[in-house]
């Protein structure tokens, strides 16, 4: 990870910026519609940030949304990296190491997910607590710049305890049903088989994704404090009799859309300032 591009990167960024951001958010599948909740803001498009790759998916927008969100400065991430798509890790987190450099400390990392545990249901919400990457590879691979972290990150609190504490109650203010779970990264593009499942379940996962894990370990490495929420947009392959599609978690996101927004805000209402 080179440390003129992050520069590069966060001068394009300040110029636009009256306002130095605190809580970064990185938007999942089909959750993008938070940043249009945000006031005031600063839209810039991936594509005039140098250093950050273009998404390629649809349902994610490609831009930052800088503004004013239940009181705090936030900078949203509408579209993130996946590996899926050919990116390179150090490109997949790039937009982490840039929020680092900006001064923000605290992400909140959200994603649809495949839901292992069958206690779930599509439409639940879940807390990550703690995550398994199950893809075998890892941002932090490469000569590592002291100055960014260190060699060797610790990741046994990747999810802030305090943090996880704080959803919980705002979801039992709000009234919303929030499942806690052990979130698991697989490449993709392509979703799970049944035995894959079952082996992930036997493991100890609970939601299963293709995204997340890696601008987790860069967060950690960097010594921000993550709070990580997954939609669970369905079951994973071969719990229900039914194939998976790309269109049913586009949908299912957008059924629980309302319960995400309000969580997702009354966590950034409660987040402790500097
Ligand atoms: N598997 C992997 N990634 C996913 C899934 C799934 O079932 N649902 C949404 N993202």
């Amino acid at each position: 990870m080179n440390k003129e591009s992050i520069v590069k990167a966060v001068h394009v960024i300040e110029e636009k910026l009256t306002k130095r951001p605190e809580i970064g958010l990185i938007l999942g599948s089909g959750l993008g519609v938070l940043a249009d909740e945000i006031k005031d803001p600063v839209n810039i498009s991936y594509a005039d940030i140098p250093g950050f790759p273009v998404s390629t998916v649809v349902g994610h927008a490609g831009q930052l949304v800088i503004g004013e969100l239940e009181g705090k400065t936030v900078l949203a991430m509408q579209g993130r990296f996946h590996f899926y798509e050919g990116y390179g890790l150090d490109e997949v987190t790039f937009p982490v190491r840039v929020m680092k450099q900006i001064g923000i400390d605290k992400v909140i990392v959200t994603n649809a997910a495949g839901g292992v545990n069958a206690d779930f249901e599509a439409g639940d919400l879940m807390l990550i607590t703690d995550h398994i990457n199950n893809v075998g590879i890892n941002p932090l691979i490469g000569p590592n710049d002291e100055d960014l972290g260190v060699r060797f990150p610790d990741m046994s609190t990747a999810y802030a305890s305090d943090y996880q504490q704080l959803a919980e109650q705002v979801a039992r203010d709000l009234d919303i049903n929030l499942q806690k779970g052990v979130y698991v990264w697989n490449s993709g593009p392509s979703y799970e088989t049944p035995a894959e499942i079952r082996m992930l379940q036997k493991v100890g996962g609970d939601a299963v994704g293709m995204s997340t894990v890696p601008e987790v370990i860069v967060a950690q490495h960097s010594g921000m404090k993550v709070l990580g929420l997954s939609c669970i947009s369905n079951m994973a392959a071969g719990i229900l009799d039914q194939p998976l599609s790309h269109e049913e978690v586009i949908e299912t996101t957008e059924k629980v859309r309302e319960d995400f927004l309000k969580l997702v805000k009354g966590i950034v209402n409660k987040l402790p300032g500097e």
